[in-house]
């Protein structure tokens, strides 16, 4: 069973974001499988290598909409988006290092990320962007 499922109730109506957010699911949905199988330790490298493109693409994306019509909220939504990122970034050090048993931290952040960045701060963003072009 996966562990998330998209579904439109966290749509954002912004095709390439939402896109993107399926993306965040199936990653954090192939960590679940990996560590179910005891794999986790062969893929954390590659998923950690996919979360931080991944920052720089999606956070890019909605960043460049928000500076674009000037949301009112992007200066704390871009703040929380640091925080991702540099938690990222303290992953792949711990990683580098060996550290043992980041898996499940990674999995608790991807299910934090999800159930209260995109099911809440994003979702703030919606009634904003419904009536405007975002490429
Ligand atoms: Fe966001």
């Amino acid at each position: 069973m996966k562990l998330f499922e998209w579904t439109k109730k966290i749509a954002v109506g912004i095709d390439t974001i939402d896109e993107q957010h399926k993306k965040l699911i199936s990653i954090i949905n192939d960590l679940n499988e990996a560590m179910k199988a005891r794999k986790a330790s062969e893929v954390i490298g590659n998923i950690l290598q996919e979360l931080s493109d991944y920052t720089v693409y999606h956070f890019g994306n909605e960043e460049r909409a928000f500076d674009k019509y000037n949301y009112p909220k992007k200066e704390e939504h871009k703040a929380l988006h640091k925080i991702y990122v540099d938690k990222i970034a303290e992953f792949i050090e711990r990683n580098k290092k060996s550290e043992l048993g980041i898996s499940i931290n990674v999995l608790d952040f991807l299910i934090d990320w999800i159930t209260n960045h995109i099911m809440k701060i994003d979702m703030q963003y919606v009634p904003f962007f419904s009536d405007k072009e975002i490429g």
